[in-house]
């Protein structure tokens, strides 16, 4: 899976994303061999740098962030390869200069006009630079040549939001052509997921609302807003995660088998779940809303989210969001799926637990058995990768006591092959034109008729509730999960 001759061009290259993350992907897709020779990259920015100056400030992300040592010899060559572009958005010469350096990168470095775009941008701003490409004539695919264009979240803020881009951006790119990234999709744990369910036999027989209990999908953050105030207020964690990457991860979880692994038939399949969920009832017992005071990160003093800076000290933003969603199949009728996140929580980590049912009898009398949980299996995605399962042993001794252990499987240890970092995968990918990791219009709309509701529900409710820093959020969250008669797992 080596890239064949082609460019990428970053709209938004000093942002905070294209520093910690596209740029050293590219260098790491670089190192491993897996960008050809002909290949170019592209930066667009306002700032006003010469080709050199870019490529300092390249190598200096790559240096800090890469995952493939750097090299002086994969950097030649690649920095070889680097141009820059300064202008506005608005500014229609700037985008002439860019097309006329796409030119001079497939007469020069053999890119052979393929070239791919990627809006490091905000939203706002997705209309006029596709409208830019368009009218310097860098939109279209040429005679045996592509052109991509690959769109960073938030799709929108809401489902009218997003059907208005999605119109905007399909008046300039072709379905095909458009590649929406949602980075959980490229994280090597989420893949796996597939491979246990669909490459095993012992798993898929109870993965069924016959054994299992229900599905807890947590994604918990220790940092704070981090600097992303301007973009984090008024959007809050509900829409920043779960619409995308939580509602993705339950899809993966509850699809049926696809018949191939193609796009198509993959899509399918989670498009079917996102159809068939259904929101509770009474909104206010199904889910819960936080938002993290001052407290202690590990041995930090931080501040509580009020008191941030360039947050709206009035402001009633979730930091934090659990919901309860039910899947209407036959395969998880009354099976509860419970997702949440929130920042400012203990410990940075991710996993999808299924949770059985218990055993319905016990041929014996213990006092352990008070300590026997649910059997449980549990996807960790990060960010110690790999797969937990749960269930009871017997505690050594004469007396027949049970006890809940854990057999773990650790990526790290059963394989000495790093996993590349998930926008590796994915640049590669849209670079191959190989689709199914990347959310279809389709999905991105279902999954904001299942949030809509939720959001304005909260709308409605004013402050929500606080949380101190560094705990497992707020009361209300043990509370909705308590009057199901479950409790949160501490991951
Ligand atoms: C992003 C969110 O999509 O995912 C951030 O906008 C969040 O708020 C980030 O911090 C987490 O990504 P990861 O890969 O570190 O779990």
């Amino acid at each position: 899976r080596v890239a064949g001759p082609c460019s990428l061009v970053i709209f938004g290259v000093t942002g905070d994303l294209a520093r910690k993350k596209l740029l050293p992907a590219v260098y790491d897709l670089y190192n491993r061999g897996l960008l050809p020779a002909g290949f170019g990259l592209i930066g667009f920015g306002r700032r006003p740098w010469s080709n050199e100056e870019f490529a300092n400030f390249v190598r200096k992300c790559v240096e800090e962030r890469s995952r493939t040592p750097f090299s002086e010899s994969t950097w030649g060559p690649l920095s070889a390869s680097i141009r820059f572009v300064q202008g506005e958005f608005d500014d229609a010469e700037a985008f002439g200069r860019l097309s006329d350096t796409v030119s001079e990168l497939d007469r020069d470095r053999g890119t052979r006009g393929n070239h791919a775009f990627y809006m490091s941008v905000p939203p706002r701003a997705f209309p006029l630079v596709s409208k830019q490409l368009a009218a310097c004539g860098l939109a279209h695919s040429t005679e045996g040549a592509w052109r991509r264009v690959i769109i960073e979240k938030p799709f929108g803020h809401d489902l009218t939001s997003a059907q208005e881009l999605n119109r905007v951006v399909s008046e300039v790119f072709s379905p095909e052509s458009v590649f929406r990234i949602d980075h959980y999709l490229g994280k090597e744990t989420v893949q796996n997921l597939l491979a246990l369910r669909f490459a095993n036999t012992m798993f898929e027989p109870v993965w069924n609302a016959n054994y299992v209990d229900h599905v807890q999908i947590t994604m918990a953050e220790d940092l704070g807003v981090a600097g992303r105030a301007g973009y984090y207020d008024g959007i809050g964690a509900a829409r920043d995660v779960i619409q995308n990457h939580l509602l993705q991860l339950m899809a993966l979880t509850a699809m049926e088998e696809p018949v191939s692994f193609s796009a198509q038939d993959l899509i399918a399949e989670k498009t079917k779940v996102l159809s068939a969920v259904r929101l509770p009832k009474d909104l206010a017992a199904h889910t819960a809303r936080g938002q993290y005071a001052a407290g202690w990160q590990g041995s930090e003093k931080v501040v509580g989210y009020l008191d941030e800076a360039g947050i709206d000290p009035k402001s009633t933003t979730e930091t934090y969001a659990a919901i309860r969603l039910d899947v209407d199949t036959r395969r998880w009728a009354g099976v509860p799926f419970y997702l949440r996140t929130g920042k400012r929580l203990g410990k940075r980590v991710t996993e999808i637990a299924v949770v059985f049912k218990r055993a319905p009898h016990l041929p014996f009398e213990t006092t352990a058995t008070r300590e026997l949980g649910n059997n449980a299996v549990v996807i960790r995605v990060q960010p110690d990768e790999g797969v937990t399962l749960r269930f009871g042993a017997k505690v050594p001794g004469t007396a027949m006591e049970v006890r809940d252990v854990n057999m773990d499987f650790s990526y790290g240890s059963s394989f000495t092959e790093a996993s590349p970092e998930a926008y590796e995968r994915l640049i590669l990918d849209v670079l191959l034109g190989d689709p199914p990791l990347f959310p279809t219009t389709r999905e991105v709309e279902l999954s904001w008729e299942i949030l809509d509701p939720i959001e304005e529900f909260w709308a409605t409710q004013g402050q929500p509730q606080p949380y101190r820093s560094g705990t497992w959020g707020p009361a209300e969250a043990d509370e909705m999960l308590n009057r199901d008669g479950r409790h949160w797992r501490m991951p």
